[in-house]
């Protein structure tokens, strides 16, 4: 049912479970700022499930659960402390070599997340995704990264939904750094990240490639859409712009043309007029003199948890992504919510939205970076509802392969451990291990979904 060598994954990041934000010479990272600023409710990542001392308890969870693969990511600012490489933190380095090591030792195959959100505050300081110096930047963290660790990494990741980076963090300001600049940030940051994606994978492809014989990719998120009156021309063209958005956004130009979808283009830009805004385009233009951003992507990394009926929005005439897109989200009431409440459960999406990767991108290989299921309180250890879900996810995957002919290489449960979401701190929890933040010991338990994952696992590695 599923390819011999099918990656059977679970995700974590940095951020999100290692904790030791000062430790042994780790710099600040905008989430250490972020949630250490006044008036931020939701907690902070200081310690976490502490994975910088309980690593070992980690990987018994991930033995256990009979992964094949293992997805986390490095934080720039524990190797390399200010952002750059004159100073290189020796203990940062010792430790992703003990989790590589002690993966591979397991027969776990690692695969690397350079950037997940956690961008060393030193670099913020100089203005961050914003400042065309990050791409050089963050293309020397990732040399760093392929020299030291790439000889046993196989799969890296660049940059993990530059989307949510961008939109979150620069449109909405509830993820760090918290800016709230609607309508331009955002399309800035979201180039500089795809320039820096870019830059790294020519570097790989130049200088480590024929020796380490690895692949790198980016993780790109998406939604599953459908028109909110299924046959509605105006409903469809309101998916195809919010699309364009959103995948389109980063799969068109790393994909398909090296540039941005037309239509997200001509919306914005149509807005601007609107608007009166007479400065050049909002939305940045590829230079033709820096290394291409098509073709660089070894395979299709796809972040998937949701779906959303679609029609017009309002117009309105503040400046915004949400007015450049005008467009209104809607919930089919069919799809059961998880805990958060954007979270509808909709497996289905899943299988539409790979088939619609093959279609449009030519059948690139893809792997299933994120998908997951999340708790809110009162939390359940023998959790029915998550292990349906995973049945019924993989299910979907199964039939996008078998029916549908997509090449998918692999599924990443998120998360492998309960762990600190974002701005919904610790009272979201997407872990297959329940972890105890009341005990100081941080003891992990596998949930009931945690075990029918196995047992799926089991069945068909
Ligand atoms: C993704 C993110 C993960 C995780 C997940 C669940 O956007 O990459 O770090 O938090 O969402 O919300």
């Amino acid at each position: 049912m599923f390819p011999r060598y099918f990656a059977w994954g679970a995700g974590t990041s940095a951020y999100q479970i290692e904790g030791g934000w000062q430790a042994d010479g780790k710099g600040p990272s905008i989430w250490d700022a972020f949630c250490h600023r006044a008036g931020v409710t939701f907690g902070d990542g200081d310690v976490s499930c502490n994975s910088y001392e309980l690593w070992e308890k980690d990987l018994e969870c991930i033995q256990q659960l009979g992964l094949t693969h293992y997805r986390l990511s490095l934080s720039w600012a524990r190797l390399l402390p200010d952002g750059t490489t004159q100073h290189i933190n020796q203990k940062g380095v010792q430790y992703y070599n003990k989790v590589i090591n002690d993966l591979l030792a397991c027969n776990v195959s690692p695969m690397v997340t350079l950037y997940h959100f956690d961008l060393p505050q030193a670099l913020q300081a100089q203005g961050g995704w914003k400042s065309p110096e990050i791409v050089k930047l963050f293309d020397s963290y990732a040399k760093f990264c392929f020299q030291t660790f790439g000889n046993r990494v196989k799969l890296w990741l660049t940059i993990n939904e530059p989307y949510v980076c961008a939109k979150f963090g620069y449109e909405d300001g509830i993820h760090a750094p918290g800016l709230k600049e609607p309508g331009i940030s955002a399309y800035l940051v979201a180039h500089n990240m795809l320039r820096a994606h870019a830059m790294a994978w020519h570097s790989y492809d130049s200088f480590y490639r024929a020796k380490q014989k690895g692949k790198v990719s980016l993780a790109i998120n998406s939604d599953w859409l459908e028109p909110s009156l299924s046959g509605c021309s105006e409903d469809i063209d309101a998916c195809e712009r919010l699309l364009a958005f959103t995948l389109g956004w980063f799969a068109w130009p790393v994909f398909k043309t090296g540039d941005y979808p037309e239509i997200m283009r001509s919306a914005i830009d149509d807005q601007s007029k609107k608007l009166g805004y007479n400065g050049s385009s909002r939305l940045p233009s590829f230079f033709k003199d820096e290394p291409p951003v098509l073709g660089t992507a070894d395979f299709f990394a796809l972040n998937y948890y949701t779906s959303r009926k679609v029609k017009p929005g309002r117009g309105s005439d503040v400046m915004s992504m949400k007015s450049d897109r005008g467009v209104e989200e809607v919930l089919d009431p069919s799809w059961p919510i998880s805990g958060p409440p954007w979270l509808a459960v909709a497996p289905h999406g899943l299988r539409n939205l790979l088939k619609y990767i093959k279609d449009t991108f030519n059948n690139p290989a893809v792997y299933i970076t994120e998908n997951g299921f999340a708790q809110v309180g009162p939390l359940l250890m023998e959790d029915a509802e998550r292990s349906g879900f995973y049945k019924n996810t993989i299910m979907e995957v199964a039939k996008a392969i078998q029916e549908d002919g997509v090449d998918v290489g692999g599924y990443f449960a998120w998360s492998l451990l309960d762990n600190f979401e974002w701005a919904d701190g610790y009272s979201v929890r997407f872990g297959l291990f329940h972890v105890n933040f009341e005990d100081a010991k941080l003891s992990r338990t596998i949930y009931q979904s945690g075990r029918e994952y196995a047992k799926i696992i089991l069945k068909h590695k």
